[in-house]
């Protein structure tokens, strides 16, 4: 990947930052402040940020122009970063390290760690019906379109990371890792739509829908996603016994400390890597064959390959 790509990926992930520390709760002096320190915490800690990247990308994809998408960048983060506050909790993967520092339940006690997941969760939907706030200056009609959208855009985010998608999926990942099941591949694929791609269907149709995408780009787009999503959380296992905790930010070999069943244990290495190159090279295709093109979208799913972070 050029440098010309880096150096674009670095000024737009620049520009998602600023927008998600906009629409962060100030933390003013009140009883709930350590709350508030808490969720800016870990929203702060970095992150790759790609959810709303891949959001914004498709939403300019489609024509999207204006603010609308704003509220929505930082509600996506919300809802991520608060499954990965969750997520580490020592009633689930027992994480201490994330995003290059403490986990929020190390840094503040496992209840403020429960807590300010709830409340990044509740405080993503407050935060993206604040879309509304930006359809002052437009016609009735043109208001009404808009808001039909946001209403949509919601409406599916709320579905993915919900008991159909994303928190759906935690469940059957940490139920079957209790249990130690010895897991099929079908659902481990299962596992994975859920807890990992349904969030990055959510960003990028939600994208496509607040752009105004027909009803056929933005399935595409789903199933675009879908295919990221899976490549993603097999990187994201190879990534676990390859990289170092330096690079990664998190601590490494954890899946196999929680006697974790993925598709790296099951069937290699080497396939896991053929197969993260693959998916993601059908989801290229696929998005090609969308009524709109982003260059930027296409060069950041062939990136996301070879990630190492
Ligand atoms: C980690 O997500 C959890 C998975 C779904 C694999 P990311 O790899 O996007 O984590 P951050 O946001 O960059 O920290
Ligand atoms: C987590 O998968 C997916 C989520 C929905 C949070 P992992 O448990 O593998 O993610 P990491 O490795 O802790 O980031
Ligand atoms: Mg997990
Ligand atoms: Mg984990
Ligand atoms: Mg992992």
């Amino acid at each position: 990947m050029g440098a010309d790509f880096e150096q674009k990926k670095e000024e737009k992930t620049k520009q998602i930052e600023e927008i998600i520390r906009k629409y962060l709760p100030e933390e003013k002096d009140e009883y709930q402040k350590t709350l508030l320190e808490a969720m800016n915490y870990s929203m702060l800690a970095g992150g790759k940020r790609i959810r709303p990247m891949m959001a914004l990308e498709t939403y300019q994809m489609f024509g999207g122009e204006g603010k609308i998408i704003e509220p929505f960048l930082a509600g996506l983060e919300m809802i991520h970063t608060y499954s990965l506050v969750h997520d580490d909790l020592p009633a689930m993967d027992n994480d201490e390290y994330r995003r290059g520092r403490k986990t929020t339940h190390i840094a503040y006690g496992h209840a403020m760690g429960i807590l300010a997941g709830d409340g990044l969760l509740n405080y993503a939907f407050e935060t993206m019906m604040k879309a509304e706030d930006y359809l002052k200056d437009v016609s009735k009609e043109e208001a009404f379109l808009l808001l039909k959208r946001i209403f949509d855009a919601i409406r599916l985010i709320a579905s993915k990371s919900g008991i159909y998608g994303m928190v759906g999926g935690q469940a059957v990942d940490v139920e079957s890792t209790e249990k130690g099941e010895a897991l099929t591949l079908e659902k481990i694929g299962f596992i994975y739509r859920l807890k990992t791609s349904a969030l990055i269907e959510a960003s990028m149709a939600a994208g496509a829908i607040l752009a105004g995408a027909e009803l056929e780009d933005v399935k595409k787009i789903e199933s675009v996603a879908e295919k990221v999503g899976m490549a993603f959380q097999i990187q994201d296992d190879i990534l676990d016994v390859t990289s170092t905790k330096e690079i990664l930010g998190k601590d490494i070999c954890q899946d196999e400390k929680n006697h974790k069943v993925t598709y790296v244990t099951i069937k290699g290495l080497e396939d896991a890597k053929r197969v993260v190159e693959q998916i993601s090279k059908e989801a290229i295709s696929t998005l090609q064959s969308c009524n709109g093109r982003n260059e930027f979208l296409e060069q950041l799913i062939n990136w996301l390959i070879h990630r190492e972070k």
